[in-house]
């Protein structure tokens, strides 16, 4: 059995394999599954200051390798979050990553304050959901917009603060430099591309919302390469996500350069995935007679 654990932005993981915002609710339903504690860590469901019903169904489409949401961040708020769900998540024996998300940068300071004062390990600031009217990817696309709202959380609390960065931006790299400059300890990537389904027969996009983020395995090697270059472009720690399936998938993006990986689209096809990438990422490293993780963080060696 090799070292699986890493450390991120000083908070120390078990492992590295951590269940994205958005596909692992508060983790109620996959505590029945599993026990938690296996899992590196959790990313909670994008929260904001008010409730959300999010956007008109549907709101999720099949697409090649992959699948397109356009959920527009359902979530109950930030109080409801504080009082109903974190408990339960901080009794798990796993890192807990508040991800959080608002139209306008002092939503997001709201939402940071509330959750400075509790026990949460680290937030995760959603600059990047490409399904909302306002804030979501606007902040996340300009170097500006990115940096203003990650300097005004920053001021508000001492948690790890992780921001979450699009790949729709003209320069994922740009973007990861400013939030750097702003006070992020981590940047985590990638959110979904902006994609859309049409079902020719109707002539009607699939999604009601018309377009929606895409993810999954197609998306894999765009985002190996985005954090390669981001990795290679700021000095503070990177979460690799984006199509992770396997745990070679795993080992690959790590070897990108990310010291910890999201899972995503995967849990919805298997919601044992996060364990068994553990678990192959293992099988791996032993194969190859590795005996700690951190020795394959930012390995890979161009031509
Ligand atoms: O629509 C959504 O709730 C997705 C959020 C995100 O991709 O960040």
């Amino acid at each position: 059995m090799a070292n699986l654990s890493v450390t991120v932005a000083g908070v120390l993981f078990k492992n590295p394999v951590i269940p994205a915002s958005g596909v692992f609710g508060y983790g109620r339903e996959y505590e029945k599954l599993f026990p938690l504690s296996k899992l590196g860590g959790i990313a909670t469901k994008g929260t904001t200051g008010q409730p959300r019903p999010g956007n008109p169904s549907p709101r999720i489409a099949e697409a090649p390798a992959g699948m397109l949401n356009s959920v527009g961040l359902q979530n109950p708020g930030i109080d409801a979050f504080i009082a109903n769900e974190l408990p339960n998540l901080l009794q798990k024996d796993t890192v807990i990553l508040a991800n959080i998300a608002g139209s306008t940068i002092e939503e997001c300071v709201m939402v940071a304050e509330k959750l400075d004062a509790t026990d949460v390990h680290m937030i995760e600031l959603n600059i990047s959901c490409p399904n909302v009217k306002q804030g979501g990817a606007a902040f996340g696309v300009h170097c500006d917009s990115a940096a203003a709202i990650t300097a005004a959380v920053r001021r508000v609390t001492s948690k790890p603060l992780i921001v979450k960065l699009s790949p729709n931006a003209t320069s994922i790299t740009d973007i990861a430099i400013a939030v750097e400059s702003a006070g992020a300890d981590a940047v985590s990537l990638i959110n979904t591309l902006l994609g859309m389904c049409i079902d020719i027969e109707t002539a009607r996009p699939v999604l009601r919302n018309n377009m929606g983020g895409m993810s999954g395995p197609a998306i894999f090697p765009l985002a190996v390469r985005m954090v390669y270059q981001v990795s290679h472009a700021v000095t503070i720690p990177v979460i690799g996500m984006g199509g992770v399936t396997s745990g070679t998938d795993a080992i690959e993006m790590m070897m990108a350069g990310a010291s910890a990986v999201q899972v995503g689209a995967a849990i919805f096809q298997d919601p044992y995935a996060p364990i068994r990438i553990i678990d192959e990422i293992n099988d791996w490293l032993d194969a190859h007679h590795i005996t700690d993780l951190r020795q394959i963080i930012g390995s890979v060696q161009l031509w």
